[in-house]
């Protein structure tokens, strides 16, 4: 399966989905070599062990690329490391021809696509996400960068790569924690845009759906459903003006959520933060944008049965708006949400008061 999406250059990009897609890189890496004399991977020290031996076996030919392998973790998605990558490079004689591809979750492809976009310029970059978050999401727009200390993607770019290639069967040896993760985003993609997706996602409980065997279809139509909705969200909105702010259902709260987990040196994972930011906000979508309680009871049922309840403090509250009040995505201390007025139908821009956002929290504590 083949998509392709109009870049914020105007230039085009692949993004080919399926089993037979590393073979379909094989041949495009191969008549281009003479054109991309040195190439480079950049992994994770656990995509190094379980992704790049699968890659190699499907593209012999890499085995002469150089790897640069990286410590696993948010920490690493820094200046610090890219500065050791952009070393790297200038000591192996990279030049603009060079072509680095990133085998890895989001923190790689984010990482990778951010040292590609700057080095002498920006140099060719592909993207093949081994996470389920770097499949659905993290590949895919363009969006590149790294952290500045605690806070989240502080410096990037929006940098297309060359083509991003998402193959199935690198799930097979993702944590199933990071699959659960990547499921929380999945859900909000189907509920910002696509009731009929919802449904076809919704039919099955998260447990069911993490015993499916990757083998099936299921996993390659649910990433393609959800790669569909990115692509076309992007395509319209590629610097995040407008309807690209969809994509943060459930994220203002979430992102709190995940933030004060972190300062306290307790952190938890990104979907469950989401599933509870998308809870929150569902409860606002009712007050604020006229979400039917009974489609709000039917999403709040899938989700606590999938990913339960997170133990949020009542005295956390104060600190948690503050949070969000900060957050680099709001103006003029007004706290903004994406909302929903019906399942698969979001809206942008809403601004919610903090007795409402209050509200909200404490219909998620009695649960
Ligand atoms: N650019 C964007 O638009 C965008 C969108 C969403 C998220 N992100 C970024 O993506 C990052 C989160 O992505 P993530 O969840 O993929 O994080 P990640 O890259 O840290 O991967 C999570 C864990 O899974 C491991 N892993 C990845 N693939 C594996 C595989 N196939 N087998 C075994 N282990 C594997 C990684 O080594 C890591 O330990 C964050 O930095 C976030 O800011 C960016």
């Amino acid at each position: 399966m083949k998509l392709s999406v109009r870049t914020v250059n105007t230039s085009k990009y692949p993004v080919l989905i399926g089993d037979g897609i590393l073979e379909q890189l094989r041949k495009r890496l191969k008549e281009s070599r003479k054109l991309k004399p040195k190439l480079f991977i950049l992994t994770d020290s656990n995509t190094n062990r379980f992704c790049l031996p699968e890659l190699l076996k499907h593209i012999p030919e890499l085995e002469d690329a150089i790897v640069f392998t990286v410590d696993t973790g948010e920490e690493v998605k820094s200046l610090r490391t890219a500065e050791y990558i952009w070393k790297e490079l200038v000591s192996h004689q990279a030049d603009r021809s060079s072509l680095l591809i990133n085998l890895g979750g989001g923190m790689v492809t984010d990482l990778g696509g951010f040292v590609a976009s700057s080095f002498h310029r920006g140099i060719d970059t592909i993207h093949i996400p081994t996470s389920l978050i770097g499949q659905i999401d993290a590949a895919i727009g363009a969006k590149t960068g790294v952290n500045i200390d605690a806070l989240k993607n502080q410096v990037g770019s929006f940098y297309a790569p060359k083509g991003v290639y998402v193959w199935p069967g690198f799930l097979k040896t993702l944590p199933v924690e990071q699959l659960r993760s990547g499921i929380a985003e999945v859900a909000k993609t189907a509920l910002i845009r696509d009731e009929q997706f919802w449904r076809w996602l919704s039919r099955k409980s998260l447990q069911k759906i993490l015993e499916i065997p990757f083998s099936e279809n299921f996993w390659k139509e649910l990433l393609l459903k959800t790669i569909r909705i990115k692509l076309e969200i992007v395509r319209h909105d590629p610097f995040e003006r407008n309807q690209r702010q969809l994509l943060n259902f459930g994220h203002t709260i979430g992102h709190a959520i995940e933030s004060l987990a972190l300062r306290r040196e307790t952190p938890i994972l990104h979907g469950d933060a989401v599933a509870a930011g998308m809870l929150c906000e569902g409860f606002l979508s009712v007050q604020r944008t006229g979400l039917d309680p009974l489609q709000m009871a039917e999403i709040s049922n899938w989700i606590i049965r999938g990913f339960g309840k997170l133990p949020l403090l009542q005295e956390d509250e104060a600190v948690r708006m503050d949070m969000m009040q900060h957050d680099k995505k709001n103006r003029q201390q007004k706290i903004r949400f994406t909302l929903l007025t019906g399942i698969g139908k979001g809206k942008i821009n809403q601004v919610c008061s903090p007795d409402l956002i209050s509200d909200a929290f404490g219909k998620y504590y009695t649960l």
